[in-house]
């Protein structure tokens, strides 16, 4: 495997890109970011079979391999995708090796599988984090001698599907929409401290995703919360920052109107509720692209640093800085003024600070009552110490400034902005 293990920093982290891209969230450069980019979803009652019979037409039988990757507790699914192939000519070989948040040496384990069976489908069936490890153990194992801190955005695509002919995603949470996007988070567990590095390719894009509710319908009530305010927290990010086009616009106060509709009956009702599951499928898909192909707010790099020093869920963090990423951007676009209708904000009544207090106001209530938190002291798992949160800020800020997510904000972020945010959050007060 390629030497990348320097102390290199990965290509986002490099101050010129950082302010680069500020400025290519105008609109004015923004048709070099265009496009969007998606894939096969199969769902409903037909969907495993449509899937199915699709994989099995597109390739010869000598080519009939597919390793099914997982983790523990999702291997569990793979007797019902083996009943759904035993009428076919398909060897499939089931890795359970995925570890939570994606450590480098899975990727190494997945690669040396590759080698030995020569799949040429690899069906992850998981969250974000069985999804993430299939993508990358796709670009090693057709690419080794790419970097992975080198892959960028605006490259497009780096030549995967020449052996791995589909990548099919299988989604069994309602929130991390890994199965619609171009991107893989790797924990760099070569390094100490471990760092997260965000990977982007065109071609890690799932080619195929199959939605089915008996995949999510079990989720523990914790997930529920926690996967749908990541759908919540993607599709709300995305609407309101600048980077967008008019399919992402669409599809995101479409994800937003779900949520707000489905994930209160399913917080309440759990797997007795197939509609709803089957809404939430949906919504943390569309929520998925819509982010992936325009970009996710800073309530994810805000998030993703406090999850990772306070070991928050990714999902409870990223919808407890919900409120404040939409606050922010709303110094320097209006798009706020959309989700107005949506949260009962009668905003033409009202001053416009007047309005936007509301709507905040109204979506805190939101994420409180799917068992959210909206600030940090009231974060239920872990309880947070004050002391230990506050001594942490400074990190937890330079982490937030170097992460991917933080390269979309319209409105710019220095250092400061990320410490005053940090400290207001303790209270779950707003920086506006
Ligand atoms: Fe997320």
């Amino acid at each position: 495997m390629e030497e990348d293990n320097s102390e290199q920093k990965p290509w986002y982290e490099d101050p010129f890109i950082q302010e680069m891209m500020g400025l290519m969230g105008a609109r004015a450069m923004r048709s070099v970011m265009a496009g969007f980019k998606a894939n096969l979803v199969f769902s409903g009652e037909n969907g495993i079979a449509d899937a199915t019979k699709y994989m099995d037409q597109s390739l010869y039988d000598n080519e009939k391999r597919i390793l099914v990757i997982t983790d523990n507790f999702t291997k569990k699914f793979l007797p019902k995708m083996e009943d759904a192939f035993s009428n076919t000519n398909f060897e499939i070989k089931l890795w359970e090796g995925v570890k939570a948040e994606v450590p480098y040496e899975t990727i190494e384990k997945g690669v040396q599988i590759c080698k030995e069976f020569n799949p040429t489908i690899l069906m992850a069936i998981g969250g974000g984090s069985v999804m993430d490890t299939a993508k990358i153990v796709n670009i090693k194992y057709e690419k080794p001698e790419l970097n992975l801190l080198n892959i960028d955005a605006v490259s497009g695509s780096i030549g995967l599907h020449r052996k791995i002919k589909h990548l099919v995603a299988i989604p069994t949470t309602i929130g991390t929409g890994s199965e619609v996007t171009t991107a893989a988070v790797l924990n760099d567990t070569r390094r100490a401290p471990h760092k997260k590095i965000g990977i982007t390719a065109d071609d890690i894009l799932p080619t195929i995703v199959i939605l089915h509710p008996d995949f999510v319908k079990d989720l523990p009530p914790f997930l529920i919360m926690g996967t749908g305010l990541d759908t919540f927290a993607h599709a709300m990010g995305a609407y309101v920052s600048n980077w967008n086009n008019p399919l992402t616009t669409a599809i995101n106060i479409t994800a937003i109107k779900e949520t707000l509709q489905y994930l209160p009956r399913l917080v309440k009702y759990g797997s007795k509720d197939l509609e709803g599951w089957e809404h939430m499928q949906w919504a943390a898909l569309m929520a998925g692209l819509g982010f992936s192909n325009s970009m996710p707010g800073i309530e994810h790099a805000l998030g993703h640093s406090f999850g990772a020093l306070m070991e928050v869920h990714h999902g409870y963090s990223v919808g407890l800085f919900t409120p404040q990423s939409v606050a922010w951007q709303a110094k320097v676009t209006e798009r706020w003024r959309d989700l107005c209708p949506i949260f009962e904000v009668e905003d033409k009544q009202m001053s416009r600070q007047k309005a936007l207090e509301s709507l905040i106001e109204n979506i805190q209530t939101f994420i409180r009552k799917v068992g959210g938190a909206v600030a940090v002291r009231e974060v239920k798992r872990p309880i947070i110490k004050e002391e230990d949160y506050k001594t942490k800020i400074p990190l937890m800020a330079e982490y937030a400034l170097n992460d991917i997510a933080h390269l979309a904000s319209y409105r710019p972020l220095r250092l400061e902005n990320y410490l005053n945010i940090y400290k207001s959050a303790w209270n779950g007060e707003i920086i506006y």
